[in-house]
């Protein structure tokens, strides 16, 4: 264990493992021990850890500058990284915003509805995590944890329903409908459409528990945005960048965001983040009514300039897809045999396995924190949990993992599950 005596304790810990280096999908501790690191730095290192495409391409720029300050000059990777968002995000979106986390790009998606609509009010759906700042914390419904001691936050936030089906045993569509029906409720009892600016949803929940929004879900918040003048605000913070097997969730949809958040897989672990929306949009915020010291720093452009480069390159998200489809299937295999694994979802290297308690629909935290210490200890594969009970365990591989990591990877919950029975 590592003397942590002058760091702040507020950071909780999922292992105390000190880690000197990372290569691919793994990483080496102080020790020389090697661990298949599943967790990607909660779902950042898409290219794996320090891949030499963008090693190299923040050693060229650091050599270059390291800090361009956005409001005293410009520099020139600021439009070539927007001009390359723009071809890989939906045409809905084609101008952009950079600051350095996605609570910042949140919180800053909160203040251009607010500009552009004239409109108070954010909508938010139960489950939902988008950030630890004040405005972003009164966002996130995911766990009381993230919000306790920190009140009063900033109001003007309703919380509508999202529809998980496999944690109530309904069928799909009724429980689409009841939380469609909520929404509407909401929209006529406490934020009129004619208060509300924004609703701001994640396509896939991250930190809620790997769940993936129905499709007749999603595009029913969409049609109430746009049939009400409120923005539709995609949080693709975790679900971006290849993640799910197409670069953003939201294309699974078909459906088209006006404000576009981006952030941890951009740039494969440099902190910068970015707000996506229309040219008509941007235009309505006004000058210098947002902005900040680091936002587009010059190094975190060239390290999204190369994480793109590699994301994009041939063959890339179709390994996403198959070693997706590989995880899941093994998963449900698992599932076949055992009545403790009460949900397996997901898209692409998002997915989530939730664990009840045997034969029924009640959440087992405590089962999948013994089975996360199992798996490091006996498989040395890290993973993680997720999920208002801490009963999902989220699968989150770097992207170029191979197939045969994730069959160690399936192997060590295997062998969790069964220690832990
Ligand atoms: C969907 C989503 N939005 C926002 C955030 C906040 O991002 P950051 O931790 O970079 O501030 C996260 C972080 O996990 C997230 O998953």
């Amino acid at each position: 264990m590592t003397d942590r005596s002058h760091l702040a304790p507020v950071w909780s810990k999922l292992t105390d493992l000190e880690v000197v280096s990372g290569s691919g999908a793994i990483v080496t501790t102080k020790d020389g021990s090697e661990y298949l690191d599943f967790t990607s730095g909660i779902a950042v290192t898409s290219t794996g850890h320090s891949h030499p495409k963008v090693v190299q391409a923040i050693k060229d720029q650091a050599e270059r500058f390291i800090h361009a300050q956005v409001n005293v000059y410009t520099h020139d990777l600021l439009e070539p990284l927007a001009a390359k968002l723009n071809e890989i995000t939906p045409r809905s979106v084609d101008t952009f915003f950079f600051s350095n986390s996605g609570a910042e790009a949140t919180e800053g998606a909160v203040k251009l509805a607010r500009q552009y609509t004239k409109k108070p009010n954010i909508i938010v759906f139960q489950g939902s995590f988008h950030g630890r700042t004040a405005q972003t914390m009164a966002m996130t419904t995911s766990k009381t944890s993230y919000r306790a001691g920190h009140s009063p936050l900033p109001s003007g936030v309703f919380v509508s329903a999202f529809p998980d089906f496999a944690a109530t045993g309904e069928a799909e569509n009724v429980a689409v409908d009841r939380a469609l029906a909520y929404l509407d409720y909401l929209l006529a009892a406490q934020t009129a459409p004619s208060e509300t600016a924004a609703m701001v949803i994640e396509p896939v929940q991250g930190e809620g528990g790997y769940l993936p929004a129905p499709k007749a879900f999603l595009e029913g918040v969409a049609k109430r945005c746009r049939d009400n003048g409120i923005l539709f605000v995609v949080d693709e913070v975790q679900s971006g960048f290849g993640r799910t097997g197409k670069m953003f969730a939201i294309e699974h949809y078909g459906l088209e965001p006006d404000i576009l958040l981006m952030a941890k897989g951009i740039a494969s672990g440099f902190p910068i983040s970015a707000i996506g929306a229309s040219s008509e949009i941007m235009a309505k915020w006004p000058v210098g009514s947002h902005g900040g010291t680091y936002g587009g720093n010059p190094i975190g452009c060239a390290a999204a300039l190369a994480t793109i480069g590699v994301l994009t390159s041939d063959g890339f998200l179709d390994n996403v897809v198959e070693r997706g489809e590989q995880l899941a299937s093994g998963l449900r295999e698992l599932m076949r045999q055992d009545d403790s694994i009460g949900d397996v979802r997901g898209l692409g290297l998002m997915v989530g396995s939730t664990i009840v308690k045997s034969g029924t629909r009640t959440p087992d935290g405590t089962r999948v924190s013994q089975m996360l210490t199992h798996a490091k200890e006996n498989g040395k594969v890290l993973l993680m949990n997720a999920g208002t009970w801490g009963n999902v365990l989220r699968w989150m591989p770097p992207l170029i993992v191979s197939e045969a990591q994730i069959g160690q990877g399936l192997a060590a919950f295997g062998a969790a599950l069964k220690a832990t029975s």
